[in-house]
């Protein structure tokens, strides 16, 4: 179901995840890292502070003016007993030791492994880490494996009863330092990675919630099938993101729903187009057959007859014409010619008819160069013109007109009369569609006429629209010149 096609973007929820996620853990990381060195600068300023301090104290102690010798190495003594973790080791220029702390001795090889400072100041601070081979004599295990931070600071003072110069080297041990920041790494290292599985797995919980509504629409189209089309989708209940494609997406099955039905009517039509002139011929026959007729009186029912056949064969013609249109097999050769002198064709042919009903016709416009098939636009012509005709009120006028246009012409077929209802305007166009379905029993065509208008317009890729109000009716032909 989910496989990664070869092409196929990865997924929504995956990508969010691995984004989401990750900028989490960057920051989280970020964080462990900025903090566990502002622990490590404060302790490392923490020594600092007290190994100056303490430099401090003993340079007083060495220059106190009133004590004796044997006095101050007490008060040095002293003063060092206090603190465990310190060292101390102060010699003379020679590298001869003028005084020592108990672990003071080793001090001698810091400074020393120190040498890579090109030259010791006074007061300078740095890590030592005795290298084990390096210690010779006492190897105590108390100074294996200690890191110091070490200060030296140089200056005179009496020494066995001269003065002397001297060097103080002060090592405090910062073991204690390194194993809490040790400690602190790992539980910060652990506690990270124990948040980021939770970080990852809510983001991928949430994202997956998030798509739960993407699912449900898809849920939902999935089960819309053909005889579900009348079936639309709340575009009120679906996030914000998704409302857009939810209208769309209802727009799109309204459209199918229309042709759908549309088709699925037309051959129920169909039947029933045929149904009703044979019928008529049957009841027609059986009427003339229930007793003995007159010569005259078959010869009337024959007629009729006739009639009656002719309107379908005109009926199964248009179908079939209309058929043709559909699958673009009509399309003869395009040429030029004037539409203004088809127009003046089509007059001359319904000309009786129109002074029968005492209707005029009026063209209006010049003549006008076009590219089609003028056949078909003689074809149009007719159908709009004999249904103008039709519901043309006596002694008034039928207005066909033409409008040229930079990139297209308009060509009008306008007649006054009833308005045709609103609501069936956008039907008309439709196969076997009558405004009034009685109509056609007084055998007034079977309501191809207008589809057959509206495919042959869009053979020369045109549009028809139809407008009606209280003045006329008017059908309104645009198509490009070409
Ligand atoms: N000029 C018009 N004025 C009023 N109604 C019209 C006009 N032209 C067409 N109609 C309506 O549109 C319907 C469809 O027309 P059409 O397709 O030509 O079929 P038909 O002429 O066979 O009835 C007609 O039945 C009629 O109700
Ligand atoms: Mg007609």
């Amino acid at each position: 179901m989910n496989i990664n096609l070869p092409g196929r973007p990865f997924s929504l929820a995956l990508r969010l995840t691995f984004f989401i996620s990750l900028s989490t853990i960057l920051g989280f990381i970020t964080f462990t890292w900025i903090m566990l060195h502002s622990v490590e600068d404060h302790f490392a300023q923490q020594d600092v502070n007290d190994l100056q301090q303490f430099s401090a104290r003993i340079n007083e102690i060495l220059h106190s003016p009133a004590a004796q010798e044997p006095q101050r190495v007490k008060q040095l003594q002293d003063l060092i007993a206090g603190y465990r973790d310190i060292s101390v080791l102060i010699e003379n220029s020679h590298g001869e030791t003028l005084f020592s702390s108990p672990q003071g001795s080793k001090l001698h090889l810091a400074k020393e492994d120190a040498s890579f400072l090109s030259h010791l100041n006074s007061g300078d601070v740095f890590l030592w880490k005795p290298e084990v081979n390096s210690i010779t004599g006492n190897q105590s295990p108390l100074i294996n494996n200690q890191t110091y931070r070490v200060i030296v600071a140089s200056g005179q003072a009496s020494f066995g009863g001269k003065q002397q110069s001297y060097q103080l080297i002060i090592g405090l041990s910062i073991n204690f330092h390194l194993h809490y920041l040790d400690a602190l790494k790992k539980k910060l290292v652990a506690i990270a990675i124990v948040i980021s599985l939770v970080i990852i797995f809510i983001i991928h919980f949430a994202v997956r919630q998030g798509h739960q509504p993407l699912r449900k629409v898809s849920n939902t189209i999935k089960n819309i099938t053909s005889d579900k089309l009348d079936e639309r989708l709340d575009s009120s209940r679906v996030p914000i993101e998704l409302e857009q494609l939810v209208i769309s997406f209802n727009y799109m099955i309204a459209k199918i729903e229309d042709v759908f039905n549309r088709q699925a009517n037309f051959s129920a039509d169909i039947a029933h187009e045929i149904r009703t002139p044979i019928t008529n011929l049957v009841t027609q026959t059986e009427i003339a057959l229930s007793q003995s007729r007159t010569q005259k009186e078959l010869e009337d029912v024959l007629y009729s007859s006739l009639e009656e056949y002719n309107r379908m064969t005109k009926m199964v013609s248009d179908m079939l014409f209309l058929a043709q249109a559909d699958n673009h097999q009509l399309l003869s050769e395009m040429v030029i010619f004037d539409l203004s002198v088809e127009v003046g064709k089509v007059f001359d042919f319904f000309e009786a008819w129109a002074e029968d009903r005492n209707v005029a016709l009026l063209f209006n416009g010049r003549s006008c160069l076009i590219t089609g098939d003028p056949l078909m636009y003689r074809r149009v012509l007719n159908n709009l013109l004999s249904n103008a005709l039709r519901y043309t009120p006596e002694g008034r006028v039928i207005t066909v007109s033409v409008l040229e246009h930079e990139h297209n012409f308009d060509l009008t077929v306008e007649n006054p009369g009833a308005p045709i209802p609103e609501e069936h305007l956008p039907r008309l166009f439709d196969r076997f569609y009558r405004v009034d379905p009685s109509r056609q029993r007084k055998g007034e065509g079977s309501g191809i006429g207008l589809a057959i208008v509206k495919s042959i317009v869009a053979l020369h890729h045109g549009k028809i629209r139809v407008e009606s109000d209280a003045v006329s009716t008017r059908f309104i032909i645009s198509i490009p010149r070409m």
